[in-house]
């Protein structure tokens, strides 16, 4: 049993194609849809996001971002004990995502697993490990975020086809007897199913439904910036801290508005934002550790700094994390 289990690495991956707003309104223009980089930039913060290739799954982007935070933890796969992913497009209905991870990082025996709470699948899964590392479950974790949302959008509906993003973050954890993360606050609200939803699933050999992301914007950002901010204050209570003492809040990267709104209401000024919103778009449960990850490696976040991690998402599911880095 450990006191405290505190992130020891970072990786992440994005696809190598990057497709500016320009470059999507040439995409939705042959079928008479308009849209324009200035009001994608004005509404979202975003001017370009990454989309995979044919042929790349989320297995293959998160076993890419695992290496990467192996190597800066110091550790191989040989060493983790636990892989949770967090993932709204797994590559198959079953086996998991962490499961075939597992596999293409060269190891078995260890238990791995998936959650699933959408953009806010990050947040969850973290707090999963954590409380496996504090409980003596496990002692060294990998803990992956891996999306690639291009496959679900409709690509005939401007107000959500622009928005988001593929990639991948990953972080280890491991148990330790210095803090750490501090607090975690989890919830979710199912009533809210239908104002982000991706309504499809699998029956009789086909997909049924419609699997393709469906999103009622106004009514999701209000929710977000109300929920976001109580659930950062619950960790600092439960943590014992204030918020004079964030470092750094890295937020789900989803909309630069609901970012900026969230650090006003922290008091935080907007340097101690991180924001990757612009260059990602919105990668959903990738979203946090890929921020996280670029923050760490460009210097901003240092060892020692405290951080807030806020997600929010589908389901509705919400959350947020304190923890010393
Ligand atoms: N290009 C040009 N015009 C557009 C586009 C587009 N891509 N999309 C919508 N418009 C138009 C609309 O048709 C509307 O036109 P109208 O006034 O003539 O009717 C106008 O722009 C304004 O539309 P709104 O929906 O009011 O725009 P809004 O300022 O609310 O921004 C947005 C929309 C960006 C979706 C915003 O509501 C938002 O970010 N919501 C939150 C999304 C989010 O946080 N998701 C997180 C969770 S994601 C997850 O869990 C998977």
């Amino acid at each position: 049993m450990s006191a405290y289990s505190r992130i020891t690495g970072t990786g992440s991956h994005l696809p190598p194609r990057r497709l500016t707003n320009d470059d999507m309104v040439a995409m939705l223009a042959p079928k008479g849809i308009e849209t324009s980089d200035q009001w994608i930039i004005e509404r979202t913060g975003i001017r370009a996001r990454h989309f995979a290739d044919d042929g790349v799954f989320a297995s293959d982007m998160g076993a890419d971002a695992a290496r990467a935070a192996l190597d800066a933890a110091g550790l191989t796969a040989k060493d983790i004990d636990l892989i949770i992913v967090a993932t709204s497009t797994p590559d198959m209905v079953f086996p998991s995502t962490a499961a075939i991870i597992q596999h293409k990082l060269g190891v078995a025996g260890c238990p791995a697993f998936d959650v699933q709470a959408v953009c806010s699948g990050f947040v969850y899964a973290i707090t999963v490990a954590d409380a496996m590392i504090r409980s003596g479950t496990a002692r060294k974790a990998l803990v992956i975020g891996t999306e690639i949302f291009s496959r679900l959008l409709d690509f005939n509906d401007r107000t959500t086809c622009v928005l988001f993003g593929d990639g991948a973050g990953a972080v280890v954890m491991e148990a330790s007897d210095t803090p750490g993360l501090l607090a975690s606050d989890l919830h979710a609200d199912g009533k809210h199913v239908g104002i982000l939803c991706v309504p499809g699933h699998v029956s009789g050999g086909q997909a049924s439904g419609q699997p393709l992301l469906k999103m009622d914007g106004q009514a999701v950002f209000r929710l977000a910036v109300t929920v976001l901010d109580r659930a950062a204050r619950n960790v600092l209570h439960k943590a014992g801290r204030a918020d004079t003492d964030i470092d750094w809040l890295i937020p789900h990267q989803a909309n630069i508005r609901i970012m900026q709104g969230a650090a006003k209401k922290l008091h935080l000024p907007l340097e101690k934002l991180i924001v990757t919103v612009d260059e990602h778009g919105n990668t959903s449960a990738a979203s946090i550790p890929l921020a996280l990850d670029h923050a760490v490696r460009s210097g901003r976040v240092q060892r020692g700094d405290t951080l807030m991690l806020e997600g929010v998402g589908g389901g509705f599911t919400w959350g947020a994390v304190l923890l010393d880095y």
